[in-house]
């Protein structure tokens, strides 16, 4: 029977006995006994359980930060694993993250320090300067009930692009090891079954042949699921093995992204291309939830409130849907069928979202609202694509997020606006238009009537910042922080 092989701390393991369903924390304390990760909330927000896992690309291993709470043993198979105790070097000595914690007092109980120590070794292992909004970012996922905030910061800040330790090493020696793996089929322990697809005809089988096996992205969503609610299917794909869903095609009218694309893996394209998306996205969960999750399990989990829909409806997204017959693009509007529902038949997967680039004068803005600037789900999200010409609306789409049972466009917004002057005035009567959008409910992120205003409120801030350029990402961090 196959085993999942993986390097853990250096070492090579081997596991054929533990259930598919086991979350690679529980793994970590009760088989491994390596209790420096921690179990906090058990559901991706606290960080204490945060490990590296680094995969080889382009011959190179790149180590990224995950919740290990979230993610099951069978998704570590060829990956080479770095715990907190994997991180002092061979010889004892302590790693620059946890000198620099040591040094600027920055633990107390001590509980989330292994976290933070993963997160800013993950952080330094990936050469980025030592920016405010950078070391935000890279420990936004991490909670801390006592020491505060501003030592684990100055701690960070020290070691930013640091000097290369023996993880650098140890990345080389872990590449080295992962390049002879040969792929395995299938895990397998009595009635589960955990399928490693290594191509997309195979893919495409085996969903046909298991129409009740659950696909396998990042295992954000459906590892809470595991974790929270001991829910699982008897069969689970993984998708990321295959390499065509890991692909970024970047074409002249469009830029498909391979169903398997991390967030992380995303970002510099939509940084590039969608900025609003990027900024969206970079508020989607944690640094460690973008390192795993995808926007094809965002989309197919399709949620009111997940943050990548509205989106994908205002930039004319098509969703490719591939069977064992061939795969066909489908728009948004008939991908989205309901509360939690796609209309995706058994047999078919996503394969790809296909995201038209922006032609003049084409522009994107997208806003998300939550209580929490970081680490929380929105009340709100909006997503404009709108064309303007001597002041004029040209088109626009308008979808919003949390205003009822799924996200959609906006139809009788976009009515009210499209042809008309690009003026306050014009959005003077909008409630009216979104009231016959949008019927939504009050719970607690927001009532009905905030939720309404929000998203009046939200094309108000669109019209300003289309008009007045500079004052674009003034109103947000004042609005949000409200
Ligand atoms: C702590 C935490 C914070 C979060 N914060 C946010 C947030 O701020 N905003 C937000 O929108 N979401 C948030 N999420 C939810 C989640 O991270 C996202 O929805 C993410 O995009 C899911 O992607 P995934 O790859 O992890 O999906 P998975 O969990 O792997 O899968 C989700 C669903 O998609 C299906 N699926 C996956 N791939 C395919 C495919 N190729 N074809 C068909 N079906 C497929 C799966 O079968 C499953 O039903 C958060 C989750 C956690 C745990
Ligand atoms: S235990 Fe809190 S994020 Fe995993
Ligand atoms: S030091 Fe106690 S939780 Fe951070």
């Amino acid at each position: 029977m196959a085993a999942i092989r993986f390097l853990l701390n250096g070492q090579w393991c081997s596991e054929d006995s533990v259930p598919p369903t086991m979350t690679v924390l529980d793994y970590l304390r009760t088989v491994r006994r390596l209790t420096g990760t921690k179990e906090g909330c058990a559901e991706g927000d606290c960080g204490a359980c945060t490990i590296m896992v680094g995969r080889r690309e382009e011959g190179r291993l790149r180590y990224d930060a995950v919740n290990s709470c979230l993610m099951l043993v069978p998704q570590l198979e060829a990956t080479a694993v770095v715990t907190v105790e994997g991180l002092t070097a061979p010889d004892g000595a302590l790693h620059p993250v946890q000198h620099a914690l040591l040094e600027a007092d920055a633990t107390q109980c001590g509980f989330c320090t292994p976290g933070f120590a993963m997160a800013m070794a993950a952080f330094q292992h990936g050469g980025e300067p030592a920016r405010d909004e950078l070391i935000h970012e890279a420990l936004a996922g991490n909670l801390c009930r006592c020491t505060g905030y501003r030592p684990i910061v100055d701690a960070c800040r020290g070691v930013a692009g640091g000097a290369l330790d023996h993880l650098a090493e140890r990345a080389r020696a872990d590449a080295a090891g992962l390049a002879g793996l040969s792929p395995i089929a299938e895990y397998r322990q009595g009635e589960q079954c955990f399928y490693f697809p290594h191509t997309l005809p195979e893919l495409a089988r085996l969903v046909k042949q298991h129409p009740e096996a659950q696909l396998w992205a990042g295992g954000t969503d459906l590892g809470l699921v595991v974790a929270k609610e001991r829910r699982w299917s008897p069969a689970l794909i993984a998708t990321s093995f295959v390499p065509e869903l890991k692909r970024i095609t970047v074409g002249p009218d469009w830029i498909e992204f391979g169903a398997a694309v991390t967030y992380s893996e995303a970002l510099p394209y939509f940084d590039v291309s969608f900025p609003a998306l990027g900024a969206v996205v970079r508020r989607l969960g944690s640094r460690q939830i973008r390192n795993l999750g995808t926007m094809a399990g965002n989309l197919a989990t399709a949620s009111p409130i997940g943050d990548t829909i509205p989106c994908l409806f205002a930039l004319d997204a098509a969703v490719v849907v591939r069977s064992i017959a061939g795969a066909r693009p489908r728009t948004m509007e008939k991908f989205i069928t309901g509360y939690r529902r796609t209309s995706l038949a058994p047999g078919e997967f996503i394969e790809s979202i296909r995201l038209p680039r922006l032609v003049q004068p084409q522009q994107f803005h997208a806003f998300k609202l939550s209580k929490r600037f970081d680490q929380d789900i929105a009340a709100v999200t909006a997503a404009f694509r709108i064309a303007l010409a001597d002041g004029v609306v040209q088109s626009l789409r308008a979808a919003f997020g949390g205003m009822g049972p799924t996200a959609k466009r906006a139809t009788a917004v976009e009515e009210a606006i499209i042809g008309q002057p690009w003026t306050a005035s014009t959005l003077a009567g909008i409630d009216q238009a979104l009231a016959r959008d949008f019927a939504p409910m009050d719970d607690h992120r927001g009532s009905a009537a905030y939720r309404l205003r929000a998203a009046a409120n939200l094309l108000r801030r669109l019209q300003i910042e289309t008009a007045r350029p500079d004052l674009a990402g003034v109103a947000p961090l004042r609005l949000e922080a409200l």
